[in-house]
């Protein structure tokens, strides 16, 4: 399945993979999981629509959505010894780092675990696939909770499956109270649209990441922990982090002016600008910059805010970034929004981690249904020529 092609003459090789989850038009700003238009799926949907979606590819019916809610918060609670594992990382540890490395531990790759861990199948038509999916879009929540309680210094809380999927994330964090803390609704439902937003996007870095290694075979949960590995950097799902930062150092708008000179002179990236597949604005920024006012209006005003859109403004209207077709892109204003929200700057990849993690498991569902070859991108060598072995005293 996997198309080689010769993109330029010569000796460069892109590695093409088919995929029918995830379309992007770069130049109209399109964005389309399943055929279904980003805009709609966050005006409508829910992310655990989306994320059914996403992997079995058609919208669900009333009782699909049913069982696949309950299934999956059935599978939220984590193992007294992870949450050991857990507990046992210095207090400063990065969330995100902890979150992989608890991914990792839930690996159940060797045949005998995963069925001790699975036990007797709950539900007669539950495949293991299904079982492993179920698991982690269930705790991948549950970890990213106990990294931000580990975060803040405070004692891990358990889930609760009464609450919805997004609403027992916000429960389990515990933001706003010590007890009894049940979820603002309404914040709840600009976090689940955050996360559709974020859920799926064609072949970026960590998806990549996420099919190169199931082609190796190995379970789900280490491959999610790879995916969320590369989805840290700063020049990918970090960028968030990363952004805001930049809007703090800017701090004002009078101080806009001369950072678009530091960018321009090549001293600074805008940070959540310029896309590897947008050269237009990305819809989802679109939909983040219409959500920060819903989220203000329940958490209070950002500043921070009036120094994007001001900074977005003269971006656009300036010929150094229209040349090179830089727009805002979903980190840009997504950083806002969870500093609004409440969320350390370092949490930021780790909420990214969250809603991606459906797509990254719907591109495994996908190549597991056509296997393909091991991953083995092409390589353009253009080191040494053959040479004979030099003695060390010899060497100069
Ligand atoms: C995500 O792939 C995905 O889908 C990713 C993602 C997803 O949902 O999974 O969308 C999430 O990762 C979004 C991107 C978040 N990263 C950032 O916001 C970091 C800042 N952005 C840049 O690092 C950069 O824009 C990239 C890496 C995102 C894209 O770079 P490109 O398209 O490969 O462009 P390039 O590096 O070839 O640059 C082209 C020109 C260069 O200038 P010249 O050499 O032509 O003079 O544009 C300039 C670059 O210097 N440029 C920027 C810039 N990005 C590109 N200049 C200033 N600020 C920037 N952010």
């Amino acid at each position: 399945q996997l198309g080689l092609s010769i993109l330029d003459p010569g000796y460069l090789a892109t590695a093409v993979c088919r995929s029918s989850i995830s379309y992007i038009d770069g130049d109209k700003g399109i964005l389309r999981y399943r055929g279904y238009n980003i805009e709609d799926l966050a005006e409508h949907s829910t992310f655990l629509e989306v994320a059914y979606l996403l992997i079995f590819g058609d919208l669900p019916t009333r009782e699909q959505l049913q069982t696949w809610n309950t299934r999956i918060m059935r599978h939220t609670f984590i193992h007294e010894n992870l949450v050991d594992y857990l507990r046992s990382f210095r207090y400063d540890a990065h969330p995100m780092g902890m979150v992989t490395s608890a991914l990792s531990a839930m690996s159940t790759f060797h045949p005998e675990a995963s069925t001790a861990l699975h036990g007797e199948a709950i539900y007669e038509d539950e495949t293991m696939v299904n079982k492993q999916i179920f698991r982690c879009l269930g705790k991948v929540p549950t970890l990213a909770a106990c990294a931000y309680r580990h975060r803040i210094g405070r004692p891990y809380n358990s889930p609760s499956n009464e609450l919805g999927y997004t609403e027992n994330f916000l429960y389990m964090l515990d933001r706003l109270s010590e007890s009894n803390y049940l979820p603002n609704a309404k914040l709840a439902r600009a976090l689940d649209v955050i996360f559709i937003l974020h859920a799926d996007h064609e072949l970026n870095c960590s998806t990549a990441a996420m099919r190169q290694m199931t082609s190796t075979g190995v379970d789900p949960f280490i491959c999610l922990s790879g995916a969320a590995a590369a989805l840290y950097g700063p020049s990918h799902g970090g960028a968030n982090e990363a952004a805001l930062k930049m809007l703090e150092e800017i701090g004002t708008v009078d101080n806009i002016a001369a950072f678009i000179e530091d960018v321009k002179n090549k001293k600074r990236k805008l940070m959540g600008f310029g896309h590897r597949v947008y050269k237009s604005y990305d819809p989802r920024a679109k939909i983040l910059k219409k959500i920060s006012e819903e989220v203000f209006a329940i958490m209070g005003r950002n500043h921070l805010i009036d120094v994007a859109v001001e900074l977005e403004r003269i971006a656009l209207s300036d010929e150094y970034f229209i040349k090179r077709n830089l727009y805002p892109n979903v980190d840009f204003y997504s950083g806002i929004i969870y500093k609004a929200m409440g969320f350390p700057t370092d949490f930021f990849p780790v909420l990214f981690g969250i809603a991606r993690t459906s797509g990254w498991l719907a591109h495994w569902h996908e190549q597991l249904q056509e296997p393909i070859p091991i991953f083995r991108p092409k390589q353009a060598y253009d080191g040494a020529a053959a040479r004979k072995y030099v003695n060390i005293d010899d060497r100069v």
